[in-house]
């Protein structure tokens, strides 16, 4: 399959609602498969992250790939990371308020209270089982693409409405000040 086989999938489709099944051993070829279209979608679209969900595939899978960027400027810029079946198992007390957007919401920033940190135990691409800890940019990514895989998207996320904005005001009004 190539990867324009797949397709970003918008809020509203009910894939996005699914709860995302592990991926098995016996799939590691399709998965494999999966993950280079993910990551083709993700550098398309410039994100930093992407679950499988937002490719239309009911995976537990994502990639995150944090980066330096204007709102996160001391972000690390690390080699894209696929996790296969992640659990997050530790969160920090601290919580942290940022504005999140994603791939499959186009055009809407939401501020999100997350913890500052996550630890995480996944799969890698060899079956290999590992544990992660994530803190700051990187954990606020896993933390969003890991909703991706319990069928919730940011916007469930948000205290309240008012914390949903256009691209226009947020780049304009938000991030300026
Ligand atoms: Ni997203």
């Amino acid at each position: 399959m190539m990867p324009t086989d797949f397709q970003i999938v918008e809020l509203g489709d009910p894939r996005l609602r699914e709860l995302a099944k592990p991926v098995h051993a016996e799939q590691m070829a399709y998965a494999q498969e999966v993950a280079e279209a993910m990551a083709y979608w993700m550098k398309e679209r410039g994100g930093v992250g992407i679950a499988a969900p937002q490719i239309g595939v009911s995976l537990q899978m994502m990639i995150i790939a944090s980066r330096p960027n204007n709102r996160y400027p001391d972000a690390p810029e690390m080699e894209p990371m696929l996790m296969l079946n992640p659990e997050p198992k530790t969160f920090s007390d601290r919580l942290v308020s940022l504005w999140e957007g994603c791939l499959s919401v186009p055009g809407v920033r939401g501020k999100v209270t997350r913890p500052d940190a996550v630890g995480v135990e996944y799969m890698d691409q060899s079956g290999q089982s590992r544990l992660i800890e994530l803190k700051g940019f990187p954990a606020r990514i896993f933390l969003h693409e890991y909703d991706h895989l319990i069928g919730k998207t940011f916007v469930d996320r948000v205290a309240s409405v008012q914390d949903l904005v256009t691209d226009k005001v947020y780049f304009e009004q938000i991030l300026s000040t």
